[in-house]
């Protein structure tokens, strides 16, 4: 049985005061919740204020990125054990917008998984298809290919600690989420391909999040899938009330 679990991606949002704000807001009207697994990203310069917030409660920190080396000359970026010692389980790896406007493949993105699971990160795998391969009918192709390459040379006991996030291009701020059974069929190809390279019994603990403009009325008509397990939130994350509903809507 795979616990949902719901997770805060507040991309470029959020000062150190203002995400000290909202995941005060966020504990507080979230402590009774034991059903969902609970996760916020916020940006790197506001994880110190939020991890001091959430520290001991049932709300996790997660960064947004990562570099895959640990340490050294590359000016700007952010690695591993920095994350971790400021107090995140988990990272956001390979989302579309950094696959769109910083570079992103498929190999920097394994490379990337690789050095989150190395110091005990959970990342967060993001895959996904744009709008013009979606009606090239390429959406399982581009899924196969972001899932194999992305975390090619990952052992099973590693693909066991991994999250995968389905978040469709096209359904990515724009209001369009995909419909329950659109998403369903994307989620259950990928549990297909986890279950050929690493067996059904590994497949099947894998959890599986849908992220595209995800909000509190959509949320419950997404979790009643089979393969759905949670969801990747952006634009409803960044007020308490929506995460709270979304987060309600998945127990
Ligand atoms: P929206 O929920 O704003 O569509 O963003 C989804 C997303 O990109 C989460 O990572």
């Amino acid at each position: 049985m795979r616990k949902p679990l719901i997770a805060g991606n507040w991309k470029m949002n959020k000062t150190a005061s203002q995400a000290e704000e909202l995941a005060g807001a966020l504990k507080d009207k979230l402590k009774n919740e034991n059903k969902v697994d609970i996760i916020i990203c916020p940006p790197f310069t506001s994880l110190e204020a939020a991890c001091k917030v959430v520290k001991g409660s049932n709300i996790g920190l997660g960064a947004q990125n990562i570099y895959w080396e640990e340490e050294g000359a590359y000016t700007g970026e952010i690695s591993a054990p920095m994350i971790k010692e400021i107090g995140c389980q988990s990272v956001i790896i390979g989302h579309s917008e950094r696959r769109q406007f910083f570079g992103e493949t498929n190999e920097t993105v394994n490379r990337k998984v690789k050095a989150a699971l190395k110091f005990d990160l959970t990342p967060l795998v993001c895959v996904g298809e744009r709008l013009e391969e979606k009606e090239a009918g390429r959406t399982f192709s581009v899924v196969e290919s972001h899932i194999k390459e992305g975390l090619t040379g990952l052992k099973k006991e590693e693909i066991l600690k991994i999250v995968v996030a389905y978040e469709p291009v096209w359904a990515i701020g724009t209001g369009k989420t995909a419909t329950p059974q659109e998403a369903n069929e994307v989620h259950s190809h990928i549990r297909r391909l986890l279950t050929g390279l690493y067996g059904e019994e590994v497949a099947s603990r894998v959890r599986i999040l849908y992220g595209g403009s995800v909000k509190p009325d959509n949320i419950s008509g997404l979790m009643s899938e089979t393969d759905i397990d949670g969801a990747l939130v952006g634009g409803a994350s960044l007020q308490a009330d929506s995460f709270v509903g979304i987060v309600q809507g998945a127990g």
